[in-house]
């Protein structure tokens, strides 16, 4: 997998996401559920997706004991999901054992990412209720490299991150990066955001994109500017 655009497909309901995905004709874009539509649709909707033809980061962020993980990453393999991922808190028994579930008989597998640090934990509420008190850029990248260690294919972090990210576990390490907005456009709720030129420039290999595509007047004319700014 090289250099993609995920568009994340953050709608309640399968009729919403399916008429939008009718918009895309002639190119199949990545598509990122997450727990919001799984939740409320099941694994229907992965289906559905797929068979449209479209490659899906299922983003469900497993964290439990290993033996639960590891059955239920073999479901998530048996949907033939492209990526998926949980949160590296979890520990490397963790880790390795989601890895078992994921492999198939042949010995194939979704490609299978880390959570380290959500962007909505700071430093302040990851020691006052984590009892953590490492800088938070360090326990990012120790979670990176125990991610890189458990065999993992890379973690989800902020853009401004990817670069130290791949200075610290390599390049070929993935870091799939949401946090993307155009320099034209609104930021919401992101507060560290860059665009998709950045985000290629500093060595992001995904860009996760919500609602600067979803929201858009033009959802495919919005995409096609993220992959020309990010892919080509
Ligand atoms: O609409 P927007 O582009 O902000 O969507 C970004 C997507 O990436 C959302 O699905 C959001 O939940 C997800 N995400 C994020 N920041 C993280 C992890 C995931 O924005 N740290």
């Amino acid at each position: 997998m090289g250099k993609d655009v995920i568009i994340a497909c953050d709608f309640s309901g399968a009729e919403h996401v399916l008429q939008f995905l009718d918009q895309f004709t002639d190119v199949k874009p990545f598509v990122k559920i997450g727990m919001e539509l799984f939740y409320a649709e099941g694994p229907s909707i992965v289906r559905q997706i797929k068979e449209r033809g479209h490659k899906v980061f299922l983003d469900l962020k497993l964290h439990d004991i290993p033996n639960t993980v590891k059955k239920a990453m073999k479901v998530l393999s048996e949907l033939d999901v492209d990526i998926c991922n949980l949160h590296a808190a979890g520990t490397t028994a963790m880790m390795q054992a989601a890895l078992e579930g994921l492999t198939r008989p042949d010995g194939s597998r979704p490609k299978l990412i880390a959570v380290t640090q959500l962007t909505s934990t700071d430093q302040q509420s990851m020691e006052r209720d984590l009892l953590i008190n490492q800088p938070i850029d360090e326990v990012v990248m120790h979670y990176a490299k125990t991610a890189q260690n458990a065999g993992l294919d890379g973690i989800v972090c902020s853009p401004l991150e990817a670069g130290k990210v791949h200075a610290v576990c390599g390049e070929g390490f993935l870091t799939v990066t949401p946090g993307v907005r155009f320099a034209d456009g609104a930021t919401e709720d992101q507060k560290r955001v860059m665009t998709p030129a950045q985000a290629k420039q500093i060595g992001s290999d995904y860009i996760v994109v919500g609602r600067p595509i979803t929201a858009a007047q033009d959802p495919v004319a919005a995409y096609r500017r993220c992959v020309e700014d990010f892919c080509d």
